[in-house]
């Protein structure tokens, strides 16, 4: 009988726009300060994209990145997956521009909208494909224009997010890959943060421009109580089958929202600070390409070696939530 294979991370790239707005700078927009910041979030600066610059422009330069790294050309690529809260447009999805600006042949491309837990969804559902042998190559995206749907006049947001592009290939491995699992969802409390308009719901008007709902609003203490119950909870149901220790774990690869979640969430699973890679200072929360680009940057620094087990660990808009781990194969 044919054993599955599992998939595993052969390549990994990532992007962030040019442009650096620190605290000082919104200072000047809002009534904030470098302090206030700092000491709630851990943020001091975030990246944000040029007028012309799209979500599939910052997508294709961390693709092109990852298959570089991946030791591949665009038409070996078999599917395209984006994870994005900030398409291009509604359709034709992001990830079908994407394909057609690297060059890859005519496989599938979609995108998913699973706000932070996007990267990680994606390579969940990329890695099936791969374990039952449909394809042997996938490129998993997460890019996101947050700056675009952000309102530049609202502290309570504005402070919080920034724009960039991950990206992973993803292929059969003959050892370590994928271990685990585990995700989630939880309609209910869609309400804590969310777009209002520009949907089927609310279509464009003046009114739905004047009431400033196509930007996005969040119930931000709520959503705090939450993220380090869901973010514990994710990353032990996926670790806990493996019957896996907080100290079998090499690096923890968190979605970037928050310095204080991520270090009572690590509180809460007995991990030692220098167990969660933290990049949120430099970049904000940059929703789905929040993981990827911290695994890229974590990879390029030599943090994970071949055989560490690393968790991907992530929350976000849905609410939606998702971890998995990893046994380094590279
Ligand atoms: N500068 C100065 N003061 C501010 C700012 C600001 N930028 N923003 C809010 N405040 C004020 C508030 O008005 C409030 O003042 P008040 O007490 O006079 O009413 C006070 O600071 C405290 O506000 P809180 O919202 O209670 O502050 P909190 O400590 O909760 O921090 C934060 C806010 C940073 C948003 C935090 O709640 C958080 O990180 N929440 C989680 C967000 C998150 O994880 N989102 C993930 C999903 S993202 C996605 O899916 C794309």
């Amino acid at each position: 009988m044919c054993e599955k294979k599992k998939a595993g991370i052969i390549g990994l790239g990532m992007y962030v726009p040019e442009n650096i707005l620190t605290n000082k700078e919104l200072e000047k927009m809002v009534d904030t300060t470098d302090e206030w910041i700092v000491s709630r979030t851990g943020i001091k600066e975030r990246h944000i994209a040029r007028s012309d610059e799209a979500t599939s422009d910052m997508a294709v330069n961390a693709a092109r990145e990852a298959l570089k790294d991946a030791h591949l050309n665009p038409e070996d690529i078999d599917l395209i997956i984006v994870a994005t809260i900030t398409p291009d447009m509604f359709f034709p999805a992001t990830a079908c521009v994407v394909q057609a600006k690297l060059g890859a042949r005519q496989i599938p491309a979609f995108d998913i909208s699973v706000a932070c837990s996007g990267f990680i969804y994606g390579l969940a559902i990329a890695s099936q494909f791969i374990s039952s042998g449909t394809y042997k190559h996938a490129l998993i995206i997460a890019a996101e224009k947050l700056s675009a749907i952000t309102d530049w006049n609202d502290r309570s947001t504005c402070v919080l997010f920034g724009d960039g592009a991950g990206a992973a290939v993803l292929a059969p491995v003959e050892e370590g890959g994928i271990l685990s699992i585990s995700l989630g969802a939880n309609g209910h409390q869609g309400e804590l943060i969310k777009l209002p308009a520009g949907g089927s719901r609310i279509p464009a008007t003046k009114e739905s421009i004047e009431g400033r709902l196509h930007f996005i609003k969040m119930n931000g203490s709520e959503l705090f109580k939450h993220a380090v119950k869901i973010m514990a909870d994710a990353a032990l149901s996926a670790t806990a089958p493996l019957g896996l220790k907080a100290e079998d774990i090499k690096l923890v690869i968190p979605h970037q929202a928050n310095e204080r979640i991520l270090n009572a969430a690590a509180r809460r699973i007995g991990l030692k600070k220098d167990q969660i890679y933290l990049n949120l200072d430099k970049y904000g929360n940059m929703s789905a390409a929040s993981s990827a680009v911290a695994l890229a940057e974590a990879v390029k620094k030599g943090l994970i070696k071949k055989g560490d087990k690393i968790v991907l660990d992530a929350f976000g808009g849905g609410l939606t939530w998702g971890a998995m781990v990893i046994e380094w194969s590279k």
